[in-house]
């Protein structure tokens, strides 16, 4: 149940070519306690009005010259498609036309002459019907609201964890956790200059942290080894590639997939001289391609240990010495193409 006073607050429009009806009709509900009454005798400004007001209840007369109610019915269903349009039809008519008025959006008659109690219970009817269709639309929209800020809040927390876990791994390698960061943007900027949509884009940028998770596999010794690495040491490091797919392998998880491949490919190169498999081109996966790009700029870019941080400009020309051989050739177009954005993420460190 609505109570009385938000009944007796709701907006009613009423529209009547015949000067004297809507007269009446205004003294009847301003004397039954209704407090928002408009009205008006031309029925070219219904629509407007409807629009400004917003009603709760419309008295509409069928009958009217220039445009009539038909036509005004017509023109509100356009305009509020799936809306409950609270619309009581003011007639003198025969039944056919009533026909036609419910069909066109019609709730109620009033039928004239009026009388007082008529008029008072059919709209309030109406009215009671228009707030209770409005509480509902609110309490949806609500309840959306709440289910869109509960999947946001799961999505942000599995994306904290992953980048948390992707830094723990990283941090025992360079130090910091800030090459994760950088190379998933750059990751994510590259695919979308590449031609990946914008989800696709977000998976590649929660799937890269996680390309050299399998690092944590890899002894201290050889991993933080301050010295040049023998040969075989070398071959443990480049374990790390399998050894993460096997830590990410075997889910049903889009997005675990996507991980499981970077890790597995990122060390691959174009000519086929990378590893773990040898691969060449595109049968590289596209996803290990690019973290490719992505990985090898940062780590150009960024101080390591056991070198200074390049300028961007030193940094492409590496890269685009490497077009080709190391990398494909149309990811280093589209790369170039995307320096703007780039060095936002540079700077920003
Ligand atoms: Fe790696
Ligand atoms: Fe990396």
């Amino acid at each position: 149940m609505i109570p009385d006073e938000r009944i007796f607050a709701a907006r009613i429009l009423a529209v009547d070519d015949n000067i004297l009806n809507l007269q009446i009709l205004k003294k009847i509900l301003d004397q039954a306690g209704f407090i928002h009454i408009t009205t008006t005798t031309d029925p070219t400004k219904a629509v407007d009005l409807y629009k400004e007001i917003r009603p709760d209840l419309v008295l509409l007369d069928l009958n009217m010259p220039k445009m009539d109610g038909f036509a005004v019915m017509a023109q509100l269903s356009i305009l509020n498609p799936g809306d409950y349009l609270p619309i009581l039809v003011l007639t003198a008519e025969e039944e056919s036309l009533r026909f036609k008025a419910l069909q066109s959006g019609a709730k109620d008659f009033l039928h004239k002459p009026y009388e007082r109690l008529d008029v008072l219970l059919r709209s309030r009817n109406i009215i009671e019907v228009r707030l209770l269709y409005k509480q509902i639309k609110d309490d949806n929209a609500t309840l959306d609201q709440k289910v869109n800020e509960q999947i946001k809040e799961i999505r942000d927390t599995r994306l904290e964890v992953i980048r948390r876990l992707a830094v723990a791994a990283e941090l025992r390698d360079t130090g910091t956790g800030q090459h994760i960061y950088r190379m998933s943007h750059y990751s994510k900027a590259l695919a979308l200059a590449f031609g990946f949509t914008k989800e696709q884009g977000e998976l590649l940028f929660t799937a890269s942290p996680l390309h050299d998770i399998g690092k944590i596999a890899i002894p201290d010794s050889i991993l933080l080894k301050p010295s040049r690495l023998e040969p075989h040491e070398f071959e443990i490091i480049k374990t790390h590639t399998i050894l993460g797919a096997q830590m990410l392998a075997g889910s049903n998880s889009v997005f675990l997939k996507m991980a499981e491949t970077i890790a597995l490919n990122h060390h691959e190169k174009w000519d086929g001289s990378g590893y773990p498999q040898g691969i060449r081109g595109e049968e590289i996966p596209i996803t290990g391609r690019i973290c490719a790009v992505a990985d090898v700029f940062d780590a150009l870019s960024s101080d390591r240990p056991y070198k200074g941080a390049w300028t961007i400009e030193k940094t492409m020309a590496e890269l685009r010495k490497q077009k080709g051989t190391h990398f494909d050739p149309k990811l280093i177009d589209a790369f170039e193409s995307i320096q703007k954005e780039i060095k936002a993420v540079y700077d920003q460190n």
